[in-house]
């Protein structure tokens, strides 16, 4: 059945208060009606931190999503050349610090000099590039920590570095439901699993998979609680089928608010966005 239009004006005034670059999204006409329910259902993850309001990776950028009430903070992982853990997107430093080269043939002191923070914005001048260590202590228990092995075949022991910084801090226990470690590299996420058995993990599935079979699936389901797709693949069929194998999708990344609608009206687990403000949930209250 064709659901039709309306953003609640509740969620619209709410949304304003966060004004951000482009945070403030318009009342728009689609075709879905959002129930606080559904708002409330829906997990919220801070693409590489509130990452349309602060630059990406940096604490100031999780600090904003965590501000801005996000269930989880997302965040890119790799090794510097003398293997300190580091968030950071881009495999060399080039497009978010001041400075250039492959994260991996940098030292750490090297990497800690740059900075992070002006190509953004010149309010954000000698923000740096953080470790994986200080976010987990910054922001442990505070906020969910979706935590991207980005492209952990350059970084041979990467899996054994995370799963060490999680075991030290005891994030590794059962049922502990706020630490979930992904990444595009499937095989890297099977080693992580042997590893860390009681800590969910997530396949990131590019563009390539939307065919992706029932199979596949279920394959993936023996070490992996999350499919998480592009979003541009995502129909109700793979939503369905994703269920069907005992997994959650977290589709990535929602840049706009018809774009959270969409995958809103697709019924998926959470939405992995730069604008937390899109998926905007209403406070609880407790009496
Ligand atoms: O969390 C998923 C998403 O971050 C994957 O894409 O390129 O932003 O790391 P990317
Ligand atoms: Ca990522």
């Amino acid at each position: 059945m064709k659901r039709m239009v309306t953003i609640l004006a509740g969620a619209g005034i709410a949304m304003s208060s966060f004004a951000g670059t482009a945070g403030a999204a318009e009342p728009v006409e689609l075709n879905s009606v959002i129930s606080k329910q559904e708002q409330q259902k829906m997990i919220n993850v801070a693409h590489r931190g509130a990452s349309g309001h602060a630059p990406e990776n940096t604490m100031a950028a999780f600090h904003k999503g965590f501000e801005m009430k996000a269930d989880y903070i997302e965040i890119d992982v790799q090794m510097t050349k003398d293997g300190e853990l580091v968030a950071i997107h881009d495999t060399t430093v080039d497009r978010t610090t001041d400075g250039t080269g492959a994260v991996g043939s940098l030292t750490f002191d090297e990497i800690r000099q740059l900075d992070a923070g002006s190509w953004f914005g010149p309010e954000f001048a000698g923000e740096k590039v953080p470790t994986f260590e200080e976010i987990l202590d910054a922001f442990r228990g505070k906020v969910g920590i979706l935590i991207e092995l980005k492209a952990p075949e350059l970084y041979p022991g990467i899996e054994e570095k995370v799963a060490e910084a999680l075991i030290e801090r005891n994030l590794h226990n059962p049922n502990n439901e706020k630490i979930i470690i992904q990444s595009f590299n499937h095989q890297s996420m099977q080693t992580s699993k042997e590893l860390l058995p009681n800590v969910p993990h997530g396949v990131l599935a590019g563009a390539s998979w939307a065919n992706v079979t029932d199979e596949q699936l279920a394959e993936f389901a023996t070490y992996a609680d999350y499919f998480n797709p592009n979003m541009n693949i995502v129909t109700h069929e793979m939503v369905a089928d994703v269920h069907d194998a005992d997994m959650k999708i977290y589709p990535y990344t929602s840049r706009s608010q018809e774009q959270a609608l969409r995958l809103f009206d697709l019924g998926v687990d959470g939405i992995i966005t730069d604008y937390t403000e899109h998926v905007y949930k209403h406070p609880v209250k407790n009496h």
